[in-house]
């Protein structure tokens, strides 16, 4: 696994400043576990899970049955969670996302060498169960490999037309082989600067495509390779699977807008935003939320939410960066999140005709990349389920309504 770098950024909210991060490679869990998808084995047979689905694909009594006539409810997996927890993803969701597994570094790790296996297992085992999977990520700053890059010069004309035929190889590669499965692509993931004075990340915040282009063309040309791609497959098969992906997006509406606007006016319609929902227990606010949503609605676009975790730190509250110290996850604290999880589930059942989908990113709390970010080896207890994977009381209160 590659050594976890730290990315963080600010987000001015309220006179809040949170702190969340992109981790490069979702780190170790409490129990070591590595998610990355470098080393596991292919294997599309069938989940020792699948006893427990109905006929839809849906098992009776989870999650995704009860948001059956509101959004499909994801889970971002690697070969973890299909080795040590395939009854509860199984029982609670009915759409995948690969945690790692098909970021371009992690699939596609030397021009001519594809390392397809964790992904494929992700897949077929969606196809199996006649769920979709969200394709992430066609193209993001992080986790890109050396050789997409390797010879090129910044802002010369012939390197960007390499560039270009290397993206649009390795775009057309992914849409041959998952098309069939993938009901959204998180095209390009996380261009936005978290700068106030500026719109696009730029290689001062770590973007090569955007050193190289000398501008944030590259994003245009992502979208454009993946339509293309997905039409020649089969026509008309683009509509609503194409997205756009970022944090913080209530601090970014309006610059995300302008990045949508200039799509639009070169010829390409995205069709929704990406929120990855890396969110705090009081932030962003609700209705904050409702503000953000209803700009993206107002300009056209659908929303998913596509990363949703919710950490019980807020390194930023003061302002600038205080990590906390580690806390003891009882029940006043569980019931606090709990509390949390009821009111952002309020919202988006409330907002469904715009919502897509609600992706949590992973499942238990033994293996989630908050445990490492923004505080290294800090316990992080962000999801639905402990570390025993036993359900906490915050997949109660999103399933009693
Ligand atoms: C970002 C990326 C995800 C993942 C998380 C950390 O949000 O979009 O793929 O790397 O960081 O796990």
């Amino acid at each position: 696994m590659n050594s976890v770098s730290q990315s963080l950024f600010a987000a001015l909210s309220a006179g809040i400043i949170l702190l969340t991060s992109a981790c490069g490679e979702s780190g170790s869990g409490k129990n070591g576990n590595n998610t990355s998808s470098s080393s596991s084995s292919s294997s599309s047979s069938a989940s020792s899970s699948s006893s427990t689905s109905s006929s839809s694909g849906i098992a009776a009594q989870g999650l995704a049955a009860k948001y059956a006539g509101y959004f499909p409810i994801g889970a971002a997996v690697s070969s973890y969670h299909l080795d040590n927890l395939s009854a509860i993803v199984a029982t609670d969701f009915n759409h995948l996302t690969p945690e790692n597994a098909m970021k371009i570094a992690d699939i596609h790790p030397a021009e001519n060498t594809w390392n397809t296996a964790e992904a494929d297992r992700i897949a077929d085992l969606a196809r199996q169960h006649g769920w979709k999977i969200t394709g992430h990520t066609l193209l993001w700053h992080r986790q890109a490999p050396a050789w997409m890059f390797a010879g090129l010069t910044p802002k010369d004309p012939a390197s960007i037309e390499i560039l270009k035929t290397r993206l649009k190889t390795h775009i057309t590669a992914m849409v041959e082989r998952y098309a069939d499965v993938v009901d959204n692509w998180d095209v390009v993931n996380e261009a936005i600067s978290d700068s106030a004075n500026k719109t696009y990340r730029d290689a001062s915040e770590g973007s090569k495509w955007f050193e190289m282009f000398g501008s944030q063309e590259y994003i245009y040309w992502a979208f454009k390779f993946a339509q293309e791609a997905l039409e020649a497959k089969s026509p008309g098969s683009s509509a609503g699977k194409l997205y756009y992906n970022e944090y913080t997006v209530t601090l970014k509406t309006a610059k995300i807008l302008t990045l949508l606007d200039y799509l639009k006016n070169k010829g390409i319609q995205v069709d929704g935003v990406g929120s990855q929902s890396h969110d705090n227990l009081s932030w962003p606010a609700i209705n904050e939320l409702q503000t953000t949503l209803d700009a993206f609605v107002a300009a056209g676009y659908k929303m998913k939410i596509s990363e949703l975790d919710v950490t019980v730190y807020a390194d930023y509250a003061t302002g600038k960066f205080v990590g906390e110290a580690e806390k003891i996850f009882d029940t006043t604290l569980e019931a606090k999140q709990a509390a949390r999880y009821a009111s952002l589930f309020e919202f988006y059942r409330k907002n469904k005709t715009h919502i897509t989908s609600v992706t949590f990113w992973g499942i238990s709390d033994d293996n989630t990349w908050l445990d490492n970010e923004p505080v290294k080896g800090r316990n992080d207890y962000p999801l639905l389920y402990n570390d025993a994977h036993t359900a906490k009381a915050a997949r109660g209160a999103i399933m009693n309504f």
